[in-house]
């Protein structure tokens, strides 16, 4: 048997962290439990101190998830360790992850503290999270940048006062993936209690390297990585769940290890993140990108039927993906509907259901052939549907080269029916200003993209959308055969997401003033 790299999974925290990419409660909880179900070793549920939502939503997925152990993250502060305990306590398997950093320019001008002031602040939160919880994970931020001689005594010291996990984190991925083993190598020589704790990389993808920064890690002594699906986090993103998963999979030759990983799941998880937050995978993004199993090059298609092995290093059906294929078509039942769409990873309740299938009748209507990606499209976009506020009912434009474009467009808003006729530049720019004109909003558009899910000019087109406001912003997707109607859809469901986070961001800062008695 070979050795087990322990997986944690950091996309409800780190991942969340990724402007625009908040999640709440229920989409939390729906993620976790993708994430246990796929086997996951430790779910990263959130920093508790940092909200009451992401309070709230670390208790709730510590109370719901049945197998993962649960971390909560927490600085060096005695008040985010308890809070953290507060919120993890409830979990099968609780674990506290507290920080500080240990970088020359990190400790000089962000933390203000000296390396024996840091020394000091690790002995004494280490020592508090251990008194609460027996499971104590302990990171040196800018791990990567640090200096080797005070990383070894910041890590013996955190190792003697009880952590059982130590993280090195290249912070702002600014290491070459020799350089990073070279950390985990030195670390293991020179830091005398090292075989009492699990060692665990932690890397972000500033330059492109995050995934073969953990392989270099792991070659080199690492036994847990941290990472998220689709590579979510701050910035360019973690290393991706599924990268490193599959590679450990795809090169045993080289790297005897396994992970406990249902690697059947990692398309579903895939989609439900980039679902709810409403950020697209890029097409050929490894492993989990639309073009990832794709071969274009008549040289490869010739290749592939004569062996498959030619120019795939993996299944398609090993992440959960299969291929292609008609499925259901507009004398489907409901019945074959609602199995298919089980099949796919979805199981919406009775109500939800009735929706769906109306909705996939009237699909079925306008598109001869249905297929997998539609039914996807068409689950996620109700899943997206955030709190609906405002509700798209119906769109009629014109548009062309002779007069200027002009949208009519019905929405309903507390439970009243409102209806507009806009003009804009082109027929997007009119149904958006129809949108803006009857919610009386006027948000940044940051991003707004055009996908087609499958070939054919009959095609749905996926559309995302990006608005911001100060410094919350929102992302949603919205799929149509007719890409202005997805554009409309997509919208509502930014804007909808939008209005959900101010409410909860005004309500939060009100509730955090209580707390500290104003
Ligand atoms: O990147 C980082 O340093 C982190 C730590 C909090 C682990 O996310
Ligand atoms: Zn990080």
């Amino acid at each position: 048997m070979t050795e087990k790299i322990h997986i944690f999974d950091t996309t409800l925290r780190d991942g969340e962290q990724s402007p625009g990419a908040s999640m709440n409660l229920d989409e939390k909880l729906q993620i976790a439990e993708v994430l246990d179900s796929m086997r996951v070793d430790i779910i990263e549920a959130g920093f508790p101190i940092a909200s009451n939502g992401d309070f709230e939503a670390v208790k709730e997925v510590s109370k719901s998830v049945k197998n993962s152990t649960i971390a909560g993250l927490a600085r060096a502060s005695l008040k985010d360790i308890d809070r953290a305990w507060e919120a993890v306590q409830y979990a099968k398997s609780p674990r506290i992850h507290t920080f500080i950093a240990t970088s020359p320019l990190h400790m000089k001008y962000k933390l203000k503290k000296t390396e024996e002031e840091v020394l000091e602040a690790i002995q004494k939160t280490v020592t508090h999270a251990r008194n609460l919880c027996d499971n104590i994970e302990w990171s040196c931020e800018d791990g990567g940048r640090s200096e080797l001689s005070f990383l070894y005594r910041c890590i013996e010291l955190a190792i003697e006062c009880g952590a059982k996990t130590i993280n090195i984190p290249d912070t702002v991925g600014y290491t070459l993936p020799e350089e990073f083993g070279k950390i985990f190598k030195n670390v293991k020589e020179n830091v005398p209690n090292i075989d009492k704790a699990i060692l665990s990389t932690h890397t972000h993808n500033d330059l492109g390297l995050a995934t073969a920064n953990n392989v270099a890690a792991i070659k080199e002594g690492a036994r847990q990585v941290e990472c998220t699906i689709n590579g979510m986090g701050e910035r360019a993103g973690n290393s991706s769940l599924e990268e490193i998963v599959m590679t450990l999979k795809v090169k045993k030759d080289l790297m005897p290890f396994h992970t406990d990983i249902k690697t059947e799941s990692i398309m579903k998880a895939s989609r439900l993140v980039s679902s709810i937050t409403g950020f697209p995978v890029q097409p050929n993004k490894a492993i989990v990108g639309a073009n990832a199993f794709a071969h274009e090059a008549g040289i490869h298609q010739d290749g592939m039927l004569k062996h498959a092995g030619t120019y795939e290093i993996m299944t398609p059906e090993s992440i959960g993906l299969n291929k292609s294929s008609l499925v259901l078509g507009k004398h489907s039942g409901k019945h074959a509907f609602s199995e298919k769409l089980k099949e796919l990873g979805y199981e919406p309740g009775d109500n939800a259901l009735m929706e769906l299938f109306g909705r996939f009748k009237d699909l079925a209507d306008k598109k001869k052939e249905i297929f997998e990606e539609d039914l996807i499209a068409l689950a996620e976009d109700r899943s997206a549907s955030y709190d609906e506020h405002i509700k798209f009912v119906s769109l009629e434009v014109n548009a062309g080269s002779v007069e200027r474009p002009e949208a009519s467009l019905k929405i309903e808003m507390a439970d009243k029916i409102k209806s507009i006729k806009m003009n804009g530049n082109g027929p997007i720019d009119a149904t958006f200003n129809a949108i803006k004109k009857l919610s009386s909003t006027d948000f940044k558009l940051k991003l707004y993209q055009v996908n087609a899910i499958t070939a054919g000019t009959d095609a749905q087109g996926e559309v995302t959308v990006r608005l911001e406001d100060k410094d919350l912003s929102s992302q949603a997707k919205g799929s149509d055969p007719d890409i202005i109607v997805a554009s409309a859809k997509a919208y509502i469901n930014a804007l909808n997401r939008l209005i959900f986070k101010k409410s909860k961001s005004i309500k939060e800062n009100s509730s955090n003033l209580e707390i500290r008695g104003v």
